[in-house]
């Protein structure tokens, strides 16, 4: 599973040259407003328990048909359909024709699949009024996701909840065994440890941004259980500097240290969470901030004059999201 993983991430990185912005769980649709305008469900049902269906029956009268096969294909019918109080995150099933083939192919295992499935289950009910900004819930196989309400979108947006970054399309199909939340995203990868474990799982693309981040002294604040948004250079990125001039970064920690803690947003934003021009805060000096770039060609962010392009976006860690970037932020 961690080999596909890495397989996948690597084989993301060499296509820093696409037009698309990829995401650990896949792509997300071409056009992001298509989600943010989605126009929102009301619950069609009356709160009446007798007329209530069980969780899976529901997903399959919303047409949530990959879900509902792939729920049938790991035995968690039972689950779903017998006595409880659930939550489900059910993924459309555009969501799973949008997982890369590498990906789709695993969900072959049946300890993968099992996995991935647990992972949109929770067990108590949580109707969207309880899904707060960066509230982390615990899931069915003990694991945690994040939701956040993205309030400040473009004008004549709607705000946005997301679970992992993965927006919420539908909410509250009531059930009567619990809740159903739509999601556009298939929640992968899960979450395994903070962004200071990712990288180190990690190490074949981070271990030069390792080197960086310790002489910086910003290490402890990517294991912190404070949560924020790592915007992290590949090794890569660190290549395209004058090797002097990394020699130079590596061994001045005060200037290595302003330069990394511009690379950490203060708020949690998942990619769904960005509009263009929107000014975001770091732990830089002052707060500093950088600029977001949205585009047909992704995702950029612009700290003073330097270009940043977001390759890999939304691997979620404990402590916040990790946005794989193609430059750092170097300001001499
Ligand atoms: C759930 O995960 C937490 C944190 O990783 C751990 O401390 C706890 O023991 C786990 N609980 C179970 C039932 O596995
Ligand atoms: C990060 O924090 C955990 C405990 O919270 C600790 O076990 C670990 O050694 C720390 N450092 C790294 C590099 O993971
Ligand atoms: C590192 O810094 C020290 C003192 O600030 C200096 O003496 C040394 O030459 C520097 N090394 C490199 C490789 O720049
Ligand atoms: C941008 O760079 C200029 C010139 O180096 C500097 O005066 C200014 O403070 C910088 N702005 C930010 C937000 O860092």
């Amino acid at each position: 599973m961690k080999l596909v993983f890495v397989t996948f991430l690597v084989a993301c990185y060499a296509a820093t040259g696409a037009i698309e912005v990829f995401t650990a769980g896949g792509n997300f649709r071409q056009n992001k407003n298509e989600i943010l305008n989605s126009h929102k469900f009301k619950p069609s049902r009356q709160n009446v328990k007798s007329a209530l269906p069980d969780l899976l029956t529901l997903s399959s009268e919303l047409g949530l048909k990959a879900f509902y096969l792939l729920v049938h294909r790991a035995g968690l019918d039972a689950m779903l359909r017998g006595k409880g109080y659930w939550t489900v995150f059910a993924p459309t099933s555009s969501a799973f024709d949008r997982l890369p083939q590498n990906i789709k192919a695993s969900l072959q295992d049946p300890e993968v699949l099992n996995r991935i499935l647990l992972y949109h289950i929770v067990p108590k009910v949580l109707k969207s009024d309880s899904l707060q900004n960066n509230k982390v819930i615990t899931t069915a196989n003990n694991r945690t996701v994040r939701a956040n309400v993205y309030q400040n979108q473009e004008a004549g947006q709607d705000k946005v909840t997301a679970i992992n970054g993965s927006p919420v399309y539908k909410e509250d199909q009531l059930a009567e065994n619990g809740v159903l939340h739509v999601v556009d995203k298939v929640l992968f990868p899960l979450t395994t440890g903070t962004a200071l474990q990712y990288l180190t799982q990690h190490m074949a693309m981070y271990s030069q941004t390792l080197k960086l981040l310790e002489a910086a002294g910003v290490e402890n604040t990517l294991n912190d259980t404070t949560a924020h948004t790592f915007m992290v250079p590949t090794n890569a990125a660190l290549e395209k500097l004058d090797p002097a001039q990394l020699r130079h970064l590596m061994n001045d920690s005060g200037t290595a240290s302003q330069i990394m803690k511009r690379h950490i947003l203060q708020d949690v934003i998942f990619y769904v969470g960005f509009y263009d021009n929107e000014k975001v805060k770091t732990l830089g000096d002052n707060s500093e901030e950088l600029t977001v770039l949205v585009g047909p060609g992704g995702l950029e962010v612009n700290g003073n004059g330097t270009f940043s392009r977001m390759v890999i976006a939304d691997v979620p860690v404990t402590n916040g999201v990790v946005h794989v970037v193609d430059t750092l932020l170097y300001k001499p």
